[in-house]
């Protein structure tokens, strides 16, 4: 169903792909799991490595899993998707079945340690990540004051560098 790609054989626009079209971010923490649309995000090269970066609010459920995870999984859609998309970016799984409600279907995919990510079948583009560095936003390091701006409830993103270890991408 997917095939894997090298990521120096990507063929995406960054921006559109991550703010535009917006993605699921899935974590595990070996006995459950959740997942919230992302909008904000980047790829890029860190450490040497190949990256994806994604940014969490501290109010998010899924910031819960984040944090216990060992990785994590962005899975991309095609657009007939939207709707489940701003579905589960205006739902919180500490009360709301995701997948019951929008049909979604979980797959599970290898992690480390034997601990799985969960990335969903309808996607048309996965990237699994091992989680290598979950770094809080400090606020006295905004160096432009309407950052702040994004903050009103205080509830500040945490940064998390994901190592890309697979790009799964649907075959044709
Ligand atoms: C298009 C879109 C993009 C979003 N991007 C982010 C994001 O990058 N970071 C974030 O913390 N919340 C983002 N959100 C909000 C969360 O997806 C939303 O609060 C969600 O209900 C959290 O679910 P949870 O409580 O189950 O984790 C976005 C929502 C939408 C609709």
């Amino acid at each position: 169903m997917f095939e894997q790609v090298d990521y120096k054989h990507l063929q995406i626009n960054p921006f559109t792909t991550i703010a535009e079209d917006a993605f699921l971010l899935t974590a595990a923490d070996g006995s459950s799991w959740n997942t919230m649309t992302g909008g904000w995000g980047a790829m890029g090269v860190l450490w040497s490595k190949p990256v994806c970066i994604v940014f969490v609010r501290d109010s998010r459920y899924t910031y819960t899993f984040m944090e216990k995870a060992e990785g994590f999984t962005l899975s991309f859609f095609p657009l007939e998707w939207k709707k489940a998309l701003t579905f589960c970016g205006s739902h919180s799984g500490r009360d709301t079945d995701k997948v019951a409600a929008t049909g979604l279907i979980p797959v599970e995919l290898d992690g480390s340690g034997g601990t799985g990510r969960i990335a969903f079948e309808q996607a048309n583009m996965i990237f699994s990540c091992t989680k290598a560095a979950r770094v809080p936003f400090d606020p006295s390091c905004f160096v432009l004051n309407n950052i702040e701006d994004h903050y009103p409830r205080k509830d500040y993103h945490r940064m998390y560098v994901g190592y890309i270890d697979q790009i799964l991408v649907r075959e044709i």
